[in-house]
């Protein structure tokens, strides 16, 4: 039988998307997968038991153990659940993201949360975000997007992102730590941030959220009635 159709979108931190996602994946009816936020819980809950980002059979270990939730219905919908606790927040700290940029280093810990990615591709379809949706989790995701953006631009958006939340940052230090993460999610030997061969590449610097949104629109549709889809 045919697996649900997959639209991979991937790239570097601050790129947009996880806005892009979002949109796509309400308008097509589909499930979404935000994978960084798996890498982020994982983060979160080895800071809070003192696990060391080098040590990489513990980590493997925890991110078998990983009781983590997505819910979309009851009180917690639209929230990021780790052992019974909403932590859509704390995942979102910087702190966090140079962390699972460490632990996402470690090919042992992305084979560890390898099928529990999977495991997101139920019908009618699936919109994933992360680094290696379209070259190693759904190497046969029927579209592939690739989204990037200059670095300055995506420090600005990130800063912008944080003032909305209320939440105070140098633009500065979300500059330099945007480029370290950059750096070691493109020169990681495992799965390293880079495009599918076969993926579109949108560099949205200068463009308009609704346009890129109306790219990747036209992507699935035009993939969905070569391949009888939707
Ligand atoms: O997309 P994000 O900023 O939430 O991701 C946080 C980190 O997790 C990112 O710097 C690298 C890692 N990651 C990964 O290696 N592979 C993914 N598919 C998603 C995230």
């Amino acid at each position: 039988m045919a697996q649900p159709m997959v639209v991979a979108i991937d790239g570097p931190g601050g790129a947009g998307k996880g806005t892009i996602a979002r949109e796509v994946a309400q308008r097509l009816g589909f499930h979404l997968l935000d994978s960084g936020a798996i890498y982020r819980l994982l983060a979160l809950a080895s800071l809070q038991q003192d696990i060391d980002a080098d040590d990489s059979q513990a980590l493997v270990d925890l991110a078998a153990s990983l009781d983590i939730a997505f819910p979309t219905q009851g009180p917690h919908a639209g929230e990021v659940v780790l052992d019974d606790q909403v932590v859509s927040q704390a995942i979102r700290a910087e702190t966090c993201g140079q962390r699972a940029s460490q632990l996402a280093a470690h090919g042992d810990v992305r084979q560890a949360l390898l099928e529990r990615q999977r495991g997101f591709r139920q019908p009618p379809g699936l919109v994933a975000d992360g680094r290696d949706m379209g070259t190693v989790v759904f190497f046969d995701a029927e579209v592939k997007i690739f989204l990037t953006a200059s670095v300055e631009e995506r420090a600005l958006r990130r800063h912008k992102q944080l003032m909305e939340q209320g939440v105070s940052a140098s633009l500065h230090d979300l500059l330099q730590d945007m480029q370290a993460r950059d750096e070691r999610d493109t020169q990681r030997a495992s799965a390293p941030l880079k495009p599918a061969e076969d993926a579109v590449i949108i560099d949205t610097t200068a463009m308009a959220i609704d346009t890129v949104i109306q790219t990747v629109m036209t992507r699935v549709q035009s993939s969905a009635s070569t391949n009888g889809d939707v």
